[in-house]
């Protein structure tokens, strides 16, 4: 009932939930496990306790609150959701009517459980906060896992070069068997000091140059290698902090290494109007739906078992998304 490690997530029983006016009732079939869930269960982001954690999932209209008789929502249709109301790891679910998103036909739902965080969120990156053209180098981090291997699909697409890094030689399978080459996959496992190795082999491939982009969800131990990596005018997209959040920076930083674009952004802000959650949503489960986007499910887990999902996510090993089953 307080904040801690993976041990502090217990599997308990409480009574059904009932949809409030304007939420349906989900019954997932999969749920999503993201790296804010671990924030939220550690204390990096401040939550009331006791907690149920998770946001994300997908699953079957099981009823529908007050006021949606005719919103076009029915019983059984198939929806997935990024914000739960009650809280994702469970068997039942509210979720906000006007923030869900009606599946394609023929999306498999495990699949559709793995986007709805990971998949708009490498969407609004690489193609609003910093929207990446042919012709330029960009720098991805953690390029084999969730939002990586979905946001590393869609920097190729572009036409951009793409260098990835992982955290071991094992995971670089997935970007080899996209296109990239070899010699652009940097295995961070090799580094021995990452602040000056990893700049340096991103400016030996851009001709001294560094890159125009760097998307980084490591946060804390990548930081500074993030800062040398860019180029004069480059953008700094710093999305998350699965090492650790950064420490408080001294904006002349961004000054001494050539004028830097730093930005901080979030999920939330990018889907604030249904809108704009539509129209995400449509391009990425669509592109899902017609086999254009691969979705890697890395692992499952029976829902009882989030304490040993959180642990597996932490310890770096995975790849790809990370599922609990009901
Ligand atoms: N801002 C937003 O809107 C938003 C939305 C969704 C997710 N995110 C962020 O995106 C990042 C990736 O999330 P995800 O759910 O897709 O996870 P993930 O990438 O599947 O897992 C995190 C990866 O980070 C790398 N990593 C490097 N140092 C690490 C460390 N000390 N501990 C753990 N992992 C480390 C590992 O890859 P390698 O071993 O290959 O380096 C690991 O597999 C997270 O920071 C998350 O908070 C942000």
């Amino acid at each position: 009932m307080r904040p801690g490690g993976h041990e502090v997530l217990k599997y308990v029983t409480l009574p059904d939930p009932t949809p409030g006016p304007g939420e349906l009732l989900v019954k997932p079939t999969a749920i999503g496990v993201n790296f804010i869930d671990t924030y939220r269960r550690s204390g990096v982001y401040q939550v009331p306790f006791p907690h149920v954690p998770g946001t994300e999932g997908a699953g079957e209209i099981a009823a529908l609150g007050q006021g949606l008789e005719d919103s076009g929502y029915e019983v059984g249709q198939k929806v997935a959701y990024a914000e739960s109301v009650t809280g994702g790891y469970a068997e039942l679910v509210r979720v906000d009517a006007a923030r869900a998103i009606l599946l394609p036909p023929g999306l498999d739902l495990k699949v559709a459980a793995a986007l709805p965080m990971q998949g708009l969120t490498a969407d609004y990156l690489v193609r609003s906060t910093f929207p990446v053209k042919a012709g330029q180098d960009v720098l991805l981090y953690a390029a084999a896992g969730g939002v990586g291997s979905l946001a590393a699909q869609m920097i190729h697409e572009t036409g951009a070069r793409l260098i990835a890094t992982v955290g071991d030689a094992a995971k670089a399978a997935s970007l080899t068997a996209l296109g990239v080459p070899s010699g652009d996959v940097l295995v961070l496992g090799t580094m021995r000091d990452l602040a000056t190795d990893l700049p340096k082999a991103v400016k030996d491939r851009t001709g001294g140059r560094g890159v125009h982009v760097v998307f980084d969800g490591i946060g804390k131990d990548t930081f500074k290698a993030s800062l040398a990596s860019l180029r004069r005018r480059g953008t700094l997209v710093l999305f998350g902090g699965a090492s650790g959040q950064v420490p408080p920076l001294d904006p002349q930083e961004l000054n001494a290494h050539g004028s830097l674009y730093l930005t901080r952004p979030t999920l939330a802000d990018y889907v604030a109007t249904r809108e704009e959650l539509v129209e995400r949503a449509e391009r990425v489960f669509g592109a899902a739906a017609r086999g254009e986007l691969t979705v890697k499910i890395g692992q499952e887990f029976p829902l009882e078992q989030a304490a040993q999902a959180h642990a597996a996510l932490e310890s770096r090993a995975t790849t790809g998304k990370l599922l609990l089953i009901p």
